[in-house]
């Protein structure tokens, strides 16, 4: 088949899932519709302004598909166009830790009746969500497509999936084997399932990965303890096939948008079904004192913080992104300037955002310029940029020259011998 034969695709929802999925699919030959309620950032889509996000290859992936990529404000659009509608709108958590689901409402409020259009959530939504939307429009042809995508490496993640899963119930196979054969040119395992299956294959998934985290720094507390460096462990944790080398790297604590919402989103799940989810307790708890870890790390060194000058290298929740949503850096900035610090800081593209969530954090435009008389630096952000500062010359514009490595990134012996005291987590 050309590859402008393929059938088309809409999209419903324009952020960081929405534009991957329209960009990927209008990469491997669909015509693509996305609408959003935001006219604002439909017109920079259309005009070709830079994109809202950070992502690498985004750009260019959007500009070598522009032919088959239309971007509006009106469904109307998007339903005369084709019968698959991806929904990529936004899950945020409330105050209670439930998803919030009222933008998904909203988009299955202005669907027509009828079998003609098949909703494919992408949204990640409580299991359940499905059945409760399909007894409430028992005509919706629905599927449940869990996007499994990673910030900073979303669009490699998506063209190159591990597993595509694709859960539907009875009446809605047309569009499950639709959904497949979009994916099918991608490769990975089909994993054709129930809606409700899909929804927690979703969930269990980043839960499941939080966990590792959360342990693996347990595992560097105790570390410190005894002597031992948690990278030498995780190595040869990581060896054994049944435990793999992943998500084992220890440091100040997991964040971004999906997994303390969905940690969350899931614990309470659970809870609202009379289970109570113990070990996610845990997972969600050691992550939030792990934030904290840091701040008695520097007072080993420097006694009390206030009027001590701190930086933070990096701000995103992870390197590759500007994306700041629950990044452990909010935390961190919030406890020390509650300390008495003042707090100065360098990201590489996260200033935007910085500027807007850490209204009283000083920002720097460089590593150099934050480091200039500060008493302490924590490296937040694993981002590749600091593996190859000039840390002799950094040392020397510090008051004192003190760095907490929060990602275990940098080489404790080559900063030692730049001068710097070196903290890492869990490294003996
Ligand atoms: C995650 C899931 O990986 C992805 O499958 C899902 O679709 C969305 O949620 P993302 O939020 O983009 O993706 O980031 P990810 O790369 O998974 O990292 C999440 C956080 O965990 C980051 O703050 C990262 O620094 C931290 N992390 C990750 C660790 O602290 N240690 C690790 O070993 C791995």
């Amino acid at each position: 088949m050309e590859a402008s034969e393929k059938p088309p695709i809409g999209v419903i929802g324009v952020g960081w899932v929405g534009l991957v999925t329209g960009a990927c699919f209008a990469e491997v030959g669909h015509p693509v519709v996305a609408v959003d309620i935001d006219a604002g950032k439909i017109e920079a889509l259309r005009s070709g302004a830079p994109l809202p996000i950070h992502e690498p290859g985004l750009p260019e992936l959007v500009e070598r598909n522009r032919e088959r990529l239309t971007f509006t404000t009106e469904m109307d659009e998007v339903l005369a166009a084709s019968r698959l509608l991806f929904c990529c709108v936004d899950t945020p958590p409330t105050y209670s830790g439930d998803a919030d689901l009222s933008r998904v409402d909203a988009v299955v409020a202005a669907l027509p009746d009828g079998a003609e259009h098949a909703l494919v959530m992408k949204s990640t939504v409580p299991a359940g969500t499905g059945a409760t939307i399909r007894r409430s429009h028992p005509d919706l042809v629905y599927v449940s497509c869990p996007e499994f995508l990673k910030e900073g490496s979303a669009v490699s993640d998506f063209l190159e999936p591990d597993r595509v899963v694709v859960g539907a119930d009875p009446g809605s196979e047309w569009a499950a084997d639709a959904v497949a054969a979009a994916y099918e040119p991608l490769g990975g395992e089909l994993v054709r399932t129930d809606v409700a299956s899909a929804e927690m294959i979703k969930l269990a998934s980043n839960a499941f990965l939080a966990t590792k985290i959360s342990f693996i720094n347990e595992i560097a507390n105790v570390c410190e303890g005894v002597g031992a460096d948690v990278n030498e462990v995780a190595r040869g944790m990581g060896l054994d096939g049944r435990i793999g080398p992943h998500f084992l790297q220890a440091g100040i604590g997991y964040g971004g948008s999906c997994f303390p919402k969905d940690v969350s989103a899931l614990k309470m799940l659970a809870g609202n079904t009379g289970y109570h989810f113990q070990l996610l307790n845990s997972v969600i708890e050691v992550n939030e004192l792990q934030k904290r870890r840091v701040i008695s790390k520097l007072t080993k060194h420097l006694g009390s913080l206030v009027g001590k000058r701190v930086a933070l290298l990096g701000l995103a929740f992870k390197p590759n992104t500007d994306d700041m949503r629950e990044a452990s850096s909010l935390v961190l900035s919030a406890r020390l300037q509650g300390e008495g610090a003042t707090v100065v800081a360098y990201d590489p593209v996260a200033e935007g955002p910085a500027g807007a969530m850490l209204p009283s954090v000083e920002l720097s435009v460089s590593a150099a310029g934050a480091l200039t008389g500060a008493d302490a630096a924590i490296l937040v952000t694993e981002w590749p940029e600091f593996a190859e500062l000039d840390w002799e010359e950094l040392a020397g514009l510090m008051s004192n020259p003190l760095i907490v490595d929060g990602r275990n990134f940098l080489d404790p012996e080559r900063l030692r011998g730049a001068g710097f005291s070196y903290e890492g987590i869990g490294r003996g």
